[in-house]
C-alpha cells in the first residue's frame, strides 16, 4: 500500500471537550505518525477558504459558525494508505451513523459537530495539506 499523507483536523468540540489525546493516540494505534501540527482559531476568512466545496450548501454558514466557534488543531499524518484509513477511523459524517469505536461515534454529538475532519481524496488530501502547512512542500 502507498505511503501517503492526510491532513485531520481535530475540530472546536472535541478540542473543549479535552478529547485530543485520546484522537491522536487512536491515529498512532493505527500506526500513522504525526508530521506537522498546529493549533489555532481559524477566522471566517480561512475556514470559508478551506471549505469553498461547501460554500452554497445549506449547512455551510452553521460549518464555518462552529468552525470559528472556538481553536482546533490541524494536522498532517503519514502512513500506509492514510487518507482512506484515517476517514475510517473517523467514521460516518453524522455521529448516529457512525460505527461503534470510531472516533465520531465516540466524540461527535451532532452532524456537523463532528469532532474532526478528514480529506477525502489524494487531491484533496495534497490541497488541505498545503493549505495549512505550504513548508511541508508537494
Ligand atoms: P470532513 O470533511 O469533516 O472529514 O467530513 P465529511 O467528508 O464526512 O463531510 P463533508 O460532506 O465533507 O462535510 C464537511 C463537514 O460539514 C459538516 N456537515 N454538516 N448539517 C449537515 O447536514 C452537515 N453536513 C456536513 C460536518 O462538520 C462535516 O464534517
Ligand atoms: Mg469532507
Amino acid at each position: 500500500m502507498p505511503v501517503e499523507r492526510t491532513l485531520s483536523i481535530v475540530k472546536p468540540d472535541a478540542l473543549s471537550a479535552g478529547h485530543l489525546g485520546e484522537i491522536i493516540a487512536a491515529y498512532e494505534a493505527a500506526g500513522l505518525r504525526v508530521i506537522a501540527a498546529t493549533v489555532m482559531r481559524l477566522t471566517p476568512e480561512l475556514a470559508e477558504g478551506f471549505y469553498a466545496e461547501h460554500r452554497g450548501k445549506p449547512f455551510f454558514g452553521g460549518l464555518i459558525d462552529f468552525m470559528t466557534s472556538g481553536i482546533c488543531m490541524p494536522m498532517v499524518l503519514e502512513g500506509e494508505d492514510a487518507i482512506e484509513r484515517v476517514r475510517a477511523i473517523h467514521g460516518a459524517t453524522d455521529p448516529a451513523d457512525a460505527a461503534p469505536s470510531t472516533i465520531r461515534a465516540r466524540f461527535g454529538t451532532q452532524v456537523t459537530r463532528n469532532a474532526v475532519h478528514g480529506s477525502d481524496s489524494l487531491a484533496s488530501a495534497a490541497r488541505e495539506v498545503a493549505f495549512f502547512f505550504p513548508q511541508l512542500g508537494a
